[in-house]
């Protein structure tokens, strides 16, 4: 298709990747499974599997998708025509827009967070009030709903402008502004008295800590934040130019992911342990930890708080924003090019499916909390659905795909990799498929 649309430069395309890896997922888990799985212990095999299993995930989907300039669905029926695999292209139209429903309403909790941050509401409330917030807010229906419409609007605008115009725009110019704002939130938690204890949390080597859960949550982690396994990585790559090195843009992306989870990591920990509490996983630590900080640091500077949690829920209401729009993307590229909707026309259904299921999520905090589905509320069920399963079942079929069913020399022309290349086939090949079973088992098992 000689109309379609490309990034318009190297730089472009790991924005635009690093921005679909950079989210929710390197601020509120990253740092806290650092900690708990033993310090730097714990990044060095986070280290090692993001080479040795993410990365190889990350390259069989960048093939696939470069080398045909489709998006998941047609990039199976292209490669293989009239076989099962079309059924790998749909799940993983599907499983994105799943995590998008969800994520939308984390999303707009931020779109919240940072209108109270800007309202001043962290810096002159009272610490008890402020840390009750959080619950009576999402468990309210209309705020959160009207807040999930907000984000999936603000998603929707930008994808619809185009993968150039929209996305490539939006990244390129949000991603430096993020890693500049968490870097300024980075130094300002380390210069707080007692945040050492914070430092100490992620860098002190622990290997007792290193357990075999401790192991596959780091492989767990390393897959989730690089969004592989559900054919955004194969999207985005489809819209790569042929003359630009994948190896080069899967480095870039990974790097740039650790390098931000870790700064995030030293923005967040710190600040915690200064304020005296227990670290905290997922939507807590964000939603109720830091915002008690912000209110502890107003009773004495009001303006630094009211900057500090200012930006700080702007970079996470952007880095939610620049993931989200990935997702929407596999959906909207598979209307376009196998239904023939127009662009608008597909964002519009997709908006109101992804809308409709987030608010039911949404609600699933609130009014309708007692619906459970396996035992879970329909939120938890989405997010426990698509990351403990869909993903890695993705990522799974992707490297057989790319390492069993696509001729080698495809393979070897897309990733131009030289003598590495045989190293990068065997990992693709052998060790990310039985690396993710491996995780697979563990999660079951422990
Ligand atoms: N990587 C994202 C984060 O760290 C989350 C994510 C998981 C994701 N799977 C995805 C984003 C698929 C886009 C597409 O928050």
């Amino acid at each position: 298709m000689d109309n379609r649309e490309t990034f318009g430069s190297r730089f472009a395309v790991i924005m635009a990747m690093a921005g679909s890896a950079i989210g929710l997922g390197n601020i509120w888990r990253f740092p806290y499974i650092v900690g708990q799985g033993g310090g730097s212990a714990f990044i060095i095999v986070y280290l090692i599997s993001t080479l040795v299993i993410s990365l190889p995930i990350f390259l069989s989907e960048a093939v696939i998708g470069r080398k045909t300039h489709k998006g998941t669905f047609g990039a199976m029926q292209q490669l293989a025509p009239g076989t099962p695999w079309r059924w790998l292209g749909l799940l993983t139209v599907v499983s994105p827009l799943i995590i998008l429903s969800y994520y939308s309403v984390v999303g707009g909790w931020s779109v919240e967070f940072l209108f109270k941050a800007l309202t001043l509401g962290f810096s002159t409330g009272n610490e008890a009030e402020i840390t009750g917030f959080f619950g009576s807010f999402i468990s309210s229906p209309w705020g959160p709903l009207a807040c999930h419409t907000v984000f999936l609007g603000i998603c929707a605008l930008i994808v619809v402008a185009g993968v150039k115009k929209g996305i490539e725009t939006f990244s390129t110019w949000t991603m430096p502004v993020l890693f500049v704002l968490i870097v300024f939130i980075m130094i300002y938690a380390l210069t707080l008295p007692g945040s050492g204890a914070g430092v100490d949390y992620l860098l002190k080597p622990d290997f007792s800590k290193l357990t075999a859960s401790a192991v596959a949550s780091a492989m767990g982690q390393s897959f989730f934040s690089l969004s592989l396994g559900v054919g955004t990585i194969l999207t985005y790559a489809s819209y790569v130019h042929k003359d630009e090195n994948l190896l080069g843009s899967g480095i870039g992306t990974a790097g740039f992911d650790l390098l931000f989870a870790l700064i995030a990591g030293f923005a967040v920990m710190p600040a915690v342990f200064a304020a005296g509490i227990e670290p905290a996983a997922g939507p807590g630590l964000v939603f109720e930890t830091l915002p008690y900080i912000f209110a502890k640091m107003g009773a004495s500077t009001p303006w630094l708080s009211a900057l500090v949690s200012i930006l700080f829920f702007l970079t996470i209401l952007v880095a939610a924003v620049s993931s989200a729009i990935s997702m929407l993307e596999v959906g909207v590229a598979y209307l376009v090019e196998e239904k023939h909707f127009t662009r608008g026309k597909a964002v519009a259904v997709l908006f109101v499916g992804c809308w409709l299921l987030g608010a039911l999520c949404s609600l699933s905090f609130g009014p309708l909390a007692g619906v459970k589905i396996f035992g879970e509320t329909l939120f938890s069920f989405c997010d426990k659905l698509t990351s403990n399963f869909l993903m890695a079942f993705g990522g799974l079929l992707f490297t057989i795909f790319a390492g069993w069913r696509m001729d080698r020399a495809d393979v070897r022309d897309e990733l131009r990799a030289g003598k590495a290349f045989r190293v990068l086939y065997f990992l693709i090949r052998f060790v990310a498929p039985a690396a993710i079973v491996l995780i697979f088992l563990t999660n079951l098992f422990l």
